[in-house]
C-alpha cells in the first residue's frame, strides 16, 4: 500500500511539472488578453461594468447561441421587452411610488440614488451591479428617465441601458459556481459547462465543468423562492423556483428548467414564456366538451349551453409569474 502511495505520488508529481510548464508557456502570453479584469476596482461607468462582462467575443464561434440569447429578456434586464420597456418603468416606479416617498430610504430625489437602492432589484436583474460604483447606479437612473421622458424614443438611453445584461459571461463565468466551499470559485481567463479541458477562445482559453450547470439552482440564483429577506427593504418578484421544488418536484415532476426550456421546447438559449407559440403549446392542455340545449321556462324557449373546461397545468411551475 506505502509503495503504492509513493510510486503514484512520484507519477503526480512529475505530471504536474509538465502540466505546469505547459500552462506557463501558454498562459504566459495570454495572461495580457484576459477578458475579465482582476483589477478589484469598481467599474465607474456603465461602458466599465459592460467591459468587464463583455461577451461580444463568444459571437465568432457561437453564433448561433448568441442570437438565440439575443431574442431573450437575458439580454434586456433591467429594460424588459424592447417594445415596452415594462421592466424599466417598473424599476423608475420602485423608485418614483416606493424609495422617494418611504421616510428612512435616504432617497428624497433622484440623484440620491445608490447602488444598494438598485440591488432591490438588480439583486436578480443584474447581479454584477455589486461591481459598481454609485456613479454607475446614478448614470442608470439619468438615461432610465431620458428614455421615458423622451417617450421611448431616446436610442441612445436605450443603448446603455441593454449593453448591461446577464450575457454568457453571467452564467458560464460569474453565476457558474454556485457551491463556492466544494466547487471552488470562478476563474477571470475560464469558460464554466460541462466539461474540463482547453477552450479555442484566446480570452478564456479553459473550460471546466460546472457541476450545477444544467441543474435547476443555477437559475434558482435569480427566478427566486420568495421574499429578499436578506434585503434592508424586502422585495419580491420572481418566484418559480419556490414553485418549481414545492410544488412541481413535491408532485413526482421530473423534468428540470434546462430540460423544458431548452431542450424540449427546442429554443436553445432564447429562453421564453408564453408569449412564445412553443411555449404557449407546451404549457396547458385543455380538454372542451360542450353541449347544446333549450331551456323550457313555460311557453319560452331558451337556448343554452353547458360546457365543461379541463385545464392542466403542464408547466413546471405556477404561470404567470413575475
Ligand atoms: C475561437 C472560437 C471560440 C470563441 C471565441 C469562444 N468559444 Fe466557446 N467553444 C468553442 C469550441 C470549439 C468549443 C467546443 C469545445 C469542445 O467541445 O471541446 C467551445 C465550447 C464552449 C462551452 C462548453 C460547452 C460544453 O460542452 O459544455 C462553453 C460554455 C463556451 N464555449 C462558452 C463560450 C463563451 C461564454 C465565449 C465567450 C466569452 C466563448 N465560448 C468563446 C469555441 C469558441
Ligand atoms: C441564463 C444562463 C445562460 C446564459 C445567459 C448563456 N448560457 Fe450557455 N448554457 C446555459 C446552460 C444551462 C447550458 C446547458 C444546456 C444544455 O446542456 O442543454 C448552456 C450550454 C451552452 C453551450 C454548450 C451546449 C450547446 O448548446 O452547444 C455553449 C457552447 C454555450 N452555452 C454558450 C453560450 C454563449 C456563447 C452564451 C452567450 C450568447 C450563453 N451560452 C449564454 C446557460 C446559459
Ligand atoms: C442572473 C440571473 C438569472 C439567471 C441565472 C437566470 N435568469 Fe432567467 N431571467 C432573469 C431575469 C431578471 C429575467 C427577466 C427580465 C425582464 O423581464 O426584464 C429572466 C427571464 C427569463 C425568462 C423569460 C420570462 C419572460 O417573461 O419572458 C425565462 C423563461 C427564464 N428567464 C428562464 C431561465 C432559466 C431556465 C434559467 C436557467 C437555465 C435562467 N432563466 C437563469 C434572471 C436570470
Ligand atoms: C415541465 C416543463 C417545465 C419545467 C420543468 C420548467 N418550466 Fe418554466 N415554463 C414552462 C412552460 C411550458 C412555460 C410557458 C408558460 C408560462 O409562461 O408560464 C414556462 C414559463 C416560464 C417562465 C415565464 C413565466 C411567466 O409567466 O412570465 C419562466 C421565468 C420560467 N418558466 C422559468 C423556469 C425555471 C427557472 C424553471 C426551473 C426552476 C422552470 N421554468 C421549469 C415549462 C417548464
Ligand atoms: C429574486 C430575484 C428578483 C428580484 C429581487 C426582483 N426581480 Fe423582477 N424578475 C425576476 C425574474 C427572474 C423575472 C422574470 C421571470 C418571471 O417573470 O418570473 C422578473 C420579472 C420582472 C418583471 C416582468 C414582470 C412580468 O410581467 O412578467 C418586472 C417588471 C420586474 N421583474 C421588476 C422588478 C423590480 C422593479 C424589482 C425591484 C423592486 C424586481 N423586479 C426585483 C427576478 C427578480
Amino acid at each position: 500500500m506505502a509503495l503504492f502511495v509513493k510510486k503514484s505520488r512520484k507519477g503526480g508529481s512529475m505530471k504536474v511539472a509538465k502540466v505546469l510548464v505547459v500552462l506557463l508557456t501558454i498562459a504566459l502570453p495570454l495572461m495580457a488578453f484576459a477578458a475579465i479584469p482582476e483589477t478589484g476596482k469598481k467599474a465607474k461607468t456603465i461602458d466599465e461594468l459592460a467591459a468587464k462582462y463583455d461577451s461580444s467575443s463568444c459571437k465568432t464561434c457561437h453564433s448561433e447561441i448568441y442570437e438565440q440569447w439575443d431574442k431573450s429578456l437575458h439580454a434586456r434586464p433591467i429594460f424588459g421587452p424592447l417594445e415596452s420597456a415594462r421592466t424599466l418603468g417598473t424599476i423608475k416606479n420602485a423608485i418614483t411610488n416606493g424609495m422617494m416617498e418611504w421616510p428612512y430610504s435616504g432617497v428624497k430625489k433622484k440623484e440620491d440614488v445608490q447602488i444598494r437602492h438598485l440591488v432591490t432589484c438588480t439583486k436578480c436583474h443584474l447581479p454584477q451591479l455589486v461591481e459598481a460604483e454609485d456613479s454607475v447606479a446614478q448614470e442608470i437612473v439619468k438615461y432610465m428617465w431620458a428614455y421615458i421622458e423622451s417617450g421611448r424614443t431616446d436610442k441612445k438611453a436605450e443603448e446603455k441601458l441593454t449593453k448591461i445584461n446577464i450575457n454568457c459571461l453571467i452564467c458560464h463565468n460569474r453565476n457558474a459556481m454556485i457551491h463556492k466551499w466544494a466547487d471552488g470559485v470562478v476563474q477571470n481567463d475560464t469558460v464554466y459547462g460541462s466539461k474540463d479541458g482547453s477552450h479555442a477562445s484566446p480570452d478564456f482559453p479553459k473550460l471546466k465543468r460546472a457541476p450545477e450547470m444544467k441543474e435547476p439552482t443555477l437559475c434558482g440564483q435569480c427566478h427566486g423562492l420568495g421574499p429578499q429577506f436578506e434585503l434592508d427593504e424586502p422585495t419580491q418578484c420572481a418566484t418559480l423556483y419556490g414553485y418549481y421544488l414545492w410544488n412541481y418536484k413535491a408532485d413526482g415532476g421530473a423534468e428540470t428548467c434546462v430540460e423544458c426550456h431548452m431542450k424540449k421546447s427546442g429554443l436553445g438559449h432564447n429562453l421564453q414564456s408564453y408569449r412564445s407559440e412553443v411555449m404557449r403549446k407546451m404549457a396547458i392542455d385543455l380538454h372542451v366538451n360542450a353541449s347544446a340545449y333549450l331551456w323550457r321556462d313555460g311557453t319560452i324557449l331558451t337556448p343554452l349551453a353547458l360546457v365543461r373546461a379541463e385545464i392542466v397545468n403542464k408547466a413546471g411551475h405556477a404561470f404567470p409569474d413575475g
